[in-house]
């Protein structure tokens, strides 16, 4: 059956078991591997050299495009395999060996990564390791379900594995969109106008003298685990809908909208959902991640066609979409994150993108990483490259955390990833502030109205009176701006 997956011939004689392929793999070396979010990581080299990791010492710094699934980061995390990670991962047992500083996480915005390994400045690679859906004619490589960083850790590693597996449909051919920008100086425009189209090849280049191995697998990603929209979800993607709506009667944007980018997680899926009941048509989603929620509005005939670097799905709608997947191929594509988060394309195309917060503070600086101030979440992901170059840049949270103890909203962010020159619009449960072209004072008066809980207000505006009392352009009680986190730290409550 694999043998019709492998149309170039040579491979056949380097199908191996994965235990054999992940011998290729020594201690020290860096190794760049497909997925994205959990959508087509390969998974069964990765299990293979966790495995070895448990009774031999081998420490790899791992590469990836973003999040694999807890099986796979976790399962190497656990093992101890990893010396260094990055740019992205979303596991609980690999966050707790990074916040102890037993594994070192580089926190990268995904647009970045390609460059500097185009450029030197994180090689050279060793091994790429990648899942692929069928080999073509040439050798070359369909991925499956994410493209991620794959194109440029197979350019430029020294050896490359790939998995081949059978659980992928192989109608999954032609949907991705396969470009890597030049080296600088000279690199040409990137000559993408809309999402729709494409300026790429279906493949994955590769020299075959440089593939070691093929392992077949037979093995579906696994799914996503968010939740359901809520009460609370729901009335954020109404302020949200309300204020397009505005945008539309403006003029700025049309009633199709301009591009979505939605972020990662339960409230960022949840809020897209909603536009299920706007009135909005004719919407393009170009994005990092397909979740649920594109695909309901597929459902709804709100979406026309939807560009990413992977789709993650729950198990529901995973069965839904690879079960038709003839029906959806020719409103899909797939592309390197390099592109798909790329900011000259971001700006170009205006996109709205909406992303989520752990907790913003009343001038709109935004944390997405960080609680608490030291301990690493997920990673800022592509949140930056969106929210930086964004026509719309939208920012959501739940006003309050753990069952009221924590307010996301505070008086000075304890880490900062988004500044408020990227924050346009805060949306939370309680209303939507549009800080656009308003004055730090004006943003504080706005987002204490209209987006903090009403647990916290009265104890906000004590702050920030306090705070206009020492004046300034951005006015702080500074020995008191994180003294909400302390509280927390020691009462286990902000209250
Ligand atoms: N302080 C501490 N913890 C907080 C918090 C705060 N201010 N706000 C939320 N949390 C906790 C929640 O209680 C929850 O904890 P749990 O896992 O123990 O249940 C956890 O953070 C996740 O929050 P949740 O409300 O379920 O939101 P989510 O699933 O939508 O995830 C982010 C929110 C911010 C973690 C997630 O969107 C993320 O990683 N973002 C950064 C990357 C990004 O934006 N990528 C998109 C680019 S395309």
């Amino acid at each position: 059956m694999y043998k019709e997956r492998i149309r170039y011939a040579p491979y056949l004689d380097k199908v191996m078991d994965a235990e054999k392929a992940a011998d290729f793999i020594k201690d020290g070396m860096i190794v760049g591997a497909s997925g994205f979010t959990r959508a087509g990581d390969p998974k069964a080299v990765t299990l293979a050299l966790a495995e070895r990791a448990k009774k031999e010492k081998i420490k790899i710094k791992f590469w990836t495009g973003a999040s694999l699934s807890d099986e796979v980061d976790g399962g190497l995390a656990e093992a101890g395999a990893l010396s260094h990670r990055l740019p992205f991962q979303a596991t609980r047992s690999m966050r707790d060996l990074i916040n102890k500083g037993e594994i070192l996480f580089t926190d990268q915005h995904l647009s970045l990564t390609n460059e500097w390994i185009r450029n030197g400045v994180m090689g050279p690679i060793d091994i790429a390791l990648v899942e692929a859906v069928t080999i073509t004619e040439d050798g070359y490589i369909i991925p499956t379900t994410s493209v991620g960083n794959t194109p440029i850790f197979v350019d430029q590693a020294k050896k490359v594995i790939i998995e081949i597996n059978m659980a992928h449909t192989p109608l999954l051919e032609g949907v991705h969109d396969i470009y890597l920008p030049e080296k600088r100086p000279g690199r040409e425009p990137i000559l993408l106008k809309t999402p729709m189209e494409r300026i790429g090849t279906p493949y994955i280049k590769v020299d075959p003298e440089k593939v070691v191995a093929i392992v077949i697998t037979d093995q579906m990603d696994v799914p996503s685990n968010i939740l359901p929209a809520d009460e609370e979800t729901k009335i954020m993607a109404n302020h949200i809908i309300e204020f397009l709506k505005e945008e539309v009667n403006q003029g700025r944007i049309p009633n199709s909208l301009m591009p979505l980018q939605s972020g990662v997680g339960t409230i960022a899926n949840a809020v897209l959902e909603g536009l299920v009941h706007s009135p909005f048509e004719d919407l393009i989603v170009a994005s990092e991640v397909l979740q649920d929620a594109v695909f309901e509005l597929f459902k709804a005939g709100k979406v026309k066609f939807a560009a990413a670097t992977s789709v993650t799905l729950s198990p529901s709608w995973t069965k839904e979409l690879f079960e038709n997947f003839d029906q959806y191929r020719d409103k899909l594509v797939f592309r390197p994150q390099e592109i798909s988060n790329h900011p000259e394309l971001i700006r170009r195309m205006g996109l709205i993108a909406i992303n989520t917060a752990l907790e913003a503070d009343i001038y709109g600086n935004v944390n997405s990483t960080h609680v608490a101030g030291t301990h690493m979440m997920n990673g800022i992901g592509g949140s930056g490259d969106f929210a930086r170059n964004a026509g719309l840049s939208i920012f959501v949270t739940k006003s309050i955390a753990k069952d009221g103890k924590i307010s996301s909203i505070v008086p000075m962010v304890s880490h900062v990833d988004h500044t408020e020159h990227d924050v346009q619009i805060l949306v939370t449960e309680q209303g939507l502030a549009d800080l656009r072209g308003l004055a730090p004072r004006e943003r504080a008066e706005l987002i204490i109205e209209k987006c903090v809980h009403p647990m916290y207000k009265d104890k906000m505006r004590e702050y920030y009176n306090e705070a206009l009392e020492r004046g300034g352009h951005t006015p702080h009680v500074l020995e008191k701006a994180l003294s909400w986190h302390q509280k927390l730290r020691e009462t286990g409550t902000m209250l």
